[in-house]
């Protein structure tokens, strides 16, 4: 039986960066502060599914760091029986300034987000400043100094665009003693996506394999969609996610809560339960909650085989996810 411990949670659809990627040229509709789920409303979903077996939890956007007192949500959370994992995912942009507060709030460790080690291709491709990349360097070294530990570095794979600095992130993995992970680019961003600028993580496998030898196994810190290799002659690690060109449904063990309440069930299946009407419904009870996501998690089980084919689609944008 498929076991969820895993839940993602997008604070925020907003963010400082403009990926292209991730948001469509020209994004201005967010969703309007009401309809966000405030931070008590988001404390007793996890404490529900803490209940139910949940005890790792990522805080994704948008960026979740420019939602105000994150900090003070990740207190709470980790207050939560249960919770063992409190982990984020940014863009690192205001991660210097944030790591010692983080941590002090009982955030376990980072990723950030990194597609280029050229700042001009950076500001290029997040839509923002020359000394971007500078700042988000920073923030891994400010996020390893607090010991947020394990940091990992995300790298979406871009065809003509990424595809020729894969030694300079072996030098950057070897360097900070992070792991890089290349990740497939998704469908899921608007106009972006297409079959030129899709690169499979197998390719990149195989260049790195021609360049240094045959990867190693590394062992992970946790399961999950990402495999770790060692790369021969290097102390770099590197890991792939193959999200578009390999299924791995069988082993999902993870739901997504998006920032206006929705439980997604399966990133590319447009199913989602709305817990944020059931909490602020005047019949709300913590019973009924426990109930409304034991019958997601079961109605996951099925999307997840033969129906996740049928009702495959992601007509949300990935910031209102957030990956
Ligand atoms: N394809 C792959 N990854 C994406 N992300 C955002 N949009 C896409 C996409 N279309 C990634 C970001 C970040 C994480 C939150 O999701 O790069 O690492
Ligand atoms: Fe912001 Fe992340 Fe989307 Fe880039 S990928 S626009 S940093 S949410």
């Amino acid at each position: 039986m498929k076991v969820i411990n895993y839940l993602r949670i997008s604070v925020t659809d907003r963010c400082n960066f403009r990926c292209k990627y991730c948001m469509p040229e020209g994004v201005k509709e967010f969703i309007p502060h009401p309809e966000i789920l405030r931070y008590e409303e988001i404390s007793l979903i996890v404490r529900a599914f803490a209940t139910l077996g949940v005890n790792s939890v990522r805080l994704t956007g948008g960026e979740p760091l420019v939602r105000k007192g994150i900090e003070s949500l990740i207190e709470e959370l980790s207050s939560v029986e249960g919770i063992e994992d409190i982990s984020i995912t940014t863009n690192g942009y205001l991660l210097s300034e944030k790591a010692p507060s983080l941590k002090r709030a009982g955030l376990k460790r980072v990723n950030v987000s990194v597609d280029t080690l050229n700042p001009e291709k950076f500001a290029f491709i997040t839509g923002s400043s020359k000394d971007a990349l500078y700042r988000v360097i920073d923030g891994i070294a400010a996020a390893i100094k607090e010991g947020l530990s394990p940091v990992k570095v995300n790298t979406v794979l871009i065809k003509g665009f990424n595809d020729d600095e894969i030694e300079e992130f072996i030098k950057f993995s070897e360097e900070f003693g992070v792991e890089v992970r290349f990740i497939e680019l998704m469908p899921v961003g608007g106009k972006f996506f297409s079959r030129e600028n899709f690169i499979p993580a197998s390719k990149i496998r195989q260049l790195l394999e021609e360049r240094y030898g045959e990867l190693t196994p590394h062992k992970t810190f946790k399961k999950g969609p990402a495999k770790s290799f060692r790369v021969p002659g290097t102390k770099a690690v590197v890991g792939f996610i193959p999200s578009v060109s390999e299924h791995f449904c069988h082993e999902c063990n993870r739901v997504r809560l998006t920032s206006d309440g929705k439980l997604r069930l399966c990133l590319m299946s447009d199913r989602e339960v709305d817990l944020k009407s059931l909490l602020r419904s005047p019949n709300f009870t913590f019973e009924r909650l426990l109930s409304t996501i034991r019958g997601a998690i079961l109605l996951k089980r099925r999307i997840d085989g033969v129906e996740a084919l049928e009702t495959l689609g992601c007509s949300r944008k990935m910031f209102t996810i957030g990956g």
